[in-house]
């Protein structure tokens, strides 16, 4: 397959970035202090991002590149589907967040050959990724035992080798004279979720990234590698299990929306993050530790 990779759009003006969401809503001790120290905003004017899975503009991947935008970044976003769409959704991305540049591509993230052809076009436009946002991601509804031989291949290569492939060439080709960030989006549902197929596997295969990545890679390069444990968040994935709101705040979780998620993953990209190299932020909402027996009666009603 072959990448469509479109034409940067937007004026490049500066801008500054504040983050909006509410503190209490993460659980994680540490990110007090992160969110404190972009108080009175961020500039991302030497940022050069790639955020994958940000096509669609209710999805995580898309909050967080009108983030990066608005504090004046270069932003990539990709999608899997056709290039006119994607484009269509920079524009409203640009519009939106008043500032910044972005550059649409169409890059299926589990064809490896369509992720060498952007990383290789950023190079020949003598650009290094500061902030790789790896967040496409497909859902795999399926219960345990209806997991078919066809499906290992097919959702681990957009959830899990599409990432690995991403990381290991960015680490070879990172800005050599200033900070860069590797965030990568975890999930609580490790298999506590019914019916979420092969998606916990891929989220949790991911986790060796943070620590293997800033130990080999980050701490001799001036790279952060953090994971965020997502909570549930109200994006075009999570939509089908809407009606399941209301019952899992009943039973004490947090449920975020997409620009929440969004302001905790882009201070994962800021200077103040040094402090969470290699570790995992955790805004999960408590839905680490629900029992999967209280996870089933919250959407049965039962909560
Ligand atoms: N939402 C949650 O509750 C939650 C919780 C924990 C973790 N996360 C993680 O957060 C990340 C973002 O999730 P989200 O909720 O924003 O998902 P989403 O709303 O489903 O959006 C996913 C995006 O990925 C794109 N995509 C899908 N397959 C792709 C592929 N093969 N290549 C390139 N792009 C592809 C989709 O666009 P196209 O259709 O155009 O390809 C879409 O823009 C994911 O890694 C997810 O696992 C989410």
């Amino acid at each position: 397959m072959v990448a469509h990779i479109g034409t940067w759009i937007g004026t490049g003006k500066p801008g500054i970035w504040r983050p909006q969401l509410d503190c209490a809503l993460v659980d994680d001790p540490r990110f007090a202090a992160l969110a404190a120290a972009a108080g009175a905003g961020v500039s991302f004017a030497q940022a050069v991002a790639l955020v994958t899975g940000a096509s669609d503009p209710s999805s995580i991947g898309y909050a967080i590149a009108r983030n990066l935008a608005s504090g004046g970044a270069k932003v990539v976003i990709t999608g899997s589907r056709d290039l006119e769409r994607i484009t269509a959704t920079a524009q409203q991305l640009v519009a939106e967040a008043g500032a910044g540049t972005v550059l649409p591509a169409r890059v299926n993230q589990g064809e490896l050959a369509e992720l060498d052809q952007l990383l290789d076009h950023l190079k020949g436009q003598n650009l290094a990724l500061t902030h790789l946002y790896p967040f496409a991601a497909v859902n795999h509804p399926q219960l345990f035992v209806g997991i078919k031989p066809e499906d290992y291949l097919k959702v681990f290569s957009v959830n899990v080798f599409g990432i690995y492939h991403l990381c290991a060439r960015h680490a070879r080709q990172a800005p050599r004279n200033q900070p860069w960030y590797v965030i990568i989006p975890l999930s609580p549902n490790d298999g506590r979720l019914q019916g979420s197929g092969l998606y916990p596997a891929t989220k949790q295969a991911l986790r060796p990234i943070v620590v293997q990545g800033q130990n080999e890679v980050g701490d001799r390069r001036n790279g952060h590698y953090i994971g965020v444990s997502i909570a549930w968040t109200r994006s075009a994935l999570m939509s089908q299990l809407d009606a399941g709101v209301a019952g899992a705040k009943a039973a004490g979780l947090k449920v975020f929306e997409t620009r929440d998620t969004a302001d905790v993953c882009t201070l994962a990209g800021t200077p103040a993050a040094h402090i969470l190299k290699g570790t995992v932020i955790d805004a999960a909402g408590g839905f680490g530790a629900i029992d999967p027996k209280d996870m089933a009666k919250v959407f049965s009603g039962g909560h």
